[in-house]
This record gives C-alpha cells, structure tokens and sequence, in this order.
C-alpha cells in the first residue's frame, strides 16, 4: 500500500471520532485533508451539527468548498476534539510539526482543544525525535541574528524558501528556520530553549499534546494511546 493509500485510510478512520455537536478543530496537511472530506460527507449525510475551526488558511478553504462552515477560534468556548496529522512521532506520542508550515496556529488549537488525535501513515513513527528537521517560527525583525545563534549552538538551522528563493511565509507572515537535528536527545529543554529566545514565535515540538495516534501499517490501522 503506498503512503497516500495510508494517508487515506488513516484520515478517513479518524473522521469517525467526530460526535453531533461538538466544535472540532481541523488540522493541515495531506493525511487530515481525506479527514476534511470524510467529515464534509458525515456533516451532509448525517445531518450533523458541528463547529469546526481551522489550523490553517489552506484548511479553511478546503473546508468551506466542502461545506463545513469554519469559525473563529476566539467564538468559541473550547474545543473538543481536534484531528490533526504530524511529521514524527515518538512511542511517548511526542511528535515533530510544521513540516506544512502551520505549526503556530495546530499549536493554538491543540492546546485549546480537550483531545487531540493524530494521523500518521507508517513513515511518521520514529523511536527517537529528531529526524525529521524541527520548525522554528520566527519574527523576520532580526531572524538574521537568531540563524546565527542557532549556527553558533550547533543546531544546523536552514531558512525555508519558496521554490523561487524567497522566504517562506506563514499564515501569520513569518519566516521559518528548520532545525536539521538528527536526533534531539531532550525535547524538554529544547523546546524551552528556543521558545525563550526573542523573536522565537513559537517551535515544532508538540510534546505531550496527541491523546492518541491513529497509525497505518499498510492495511492495517492501529491506535496508539499516550499513557498519561
Ligand atoms: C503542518 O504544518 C504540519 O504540522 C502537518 O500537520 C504535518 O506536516 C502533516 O503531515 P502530512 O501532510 O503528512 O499529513
């Protein structure tokens, strides 16, 4: 089975999970855009009454074409179940994001959110973090320096362009440094370190944030729960 066969297999399992009424938060990427669509079919089929918000502009727009009305995060009380992918994840389910650049705002609604799920195809379980380069997103005011100190601390940072050479943007009109690590031996401090440098917005280490992984092993799916 290729990666978009699990991709897809994984994506629409997790549509399952959504319940009449709840406010749900839409995460980005390839795996959770077969969630959007198997949620759109539900919400018509079922009639199901449902608040989404939206992680990113990208997931707004695919969401609305298919009818699920997108609200502001700020309108709503909480969030109940948020369905997102990752870039790796741990056996700890601590996991890499922001490969797809919208680490700042999945961030923002994971954390607002009472669950979180995640959908992995088989490429995405690492034993160790770090593989997978971390996203760092930054402030353009001075992004220069913070490369230079990422440089100095050893952390192998590369600016992520546009295929033109540009910078990349974010929702929010930042930039972002990737981080080619290798391995990161603790997530913790890294994640501290980093989100405490000025002109850090936010970094890509989601730690103890997935309640649960929905996994693809070919044509097998498996559900990963975190030990709390
Ligand atoms: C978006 O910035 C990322 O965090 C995505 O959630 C992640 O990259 C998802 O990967 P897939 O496209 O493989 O689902």
């Amino acid at each position: 089975m290729d990666q978009t066969a699990e991709k897809k297999l994984v994506g629409e399992a997790a549509a399952a999970y959504v319940e009449d009424g709840m406010i749900v938060g839409l995460g980005t990427g390839s795996t959770v855009y077969f969630t959007i669509l198997k949620l759109a079919e539900r919400v018509q089929k079922e009639k199901l009454t449902i608040q989404a918000v939206s992680t990113s502009k990208r997931t707004t727009e695919l969401a609305e074409a298919n009818g699920i009305k997108i609200y502001d995060l700020n309108d709503v009380p909480k969030v109940d179940l948020t369905i997102d992918g990752c870039d790796e994840f741990d056996p700890q389910l601590s996991g890499i994001k922001g490969g797809g650049g919208a680490l700042l705002f999945e961030k923002i609604v994971a954390t607002a959110s009472d669950k979180n799920i995640w959908v992995a195809d088989s490429s995405k379980a690492v034993e160790q973090l770090g593989r997978f380069p971390l996203p760092v997103e930054v402030l353009p005011f001075g992004a220069q320096h913070l490369f230079r100190l990422f440089e100095k601390e050893g952390l192998k940072p590369v600016f992520r362009t546009n295929p033109d050479g540009s910078p990349y943007m974010t929702d929010s009109g930042n930039w972002i440094i990737d981080l080619h690590l290798g391995r990161i031996d603790d997530p913790e401090t890294l994640s501290s370190w980093l989100n405490g440098q000025p002109g850090v917005i936010e970094n890509g280490l989601f730690l103890n944030i997935a309640d649960c992984v929905i996994l693809a092993n070919g044509e097998n799916v498996k559900t990963l729960k975190r030990d709390v």
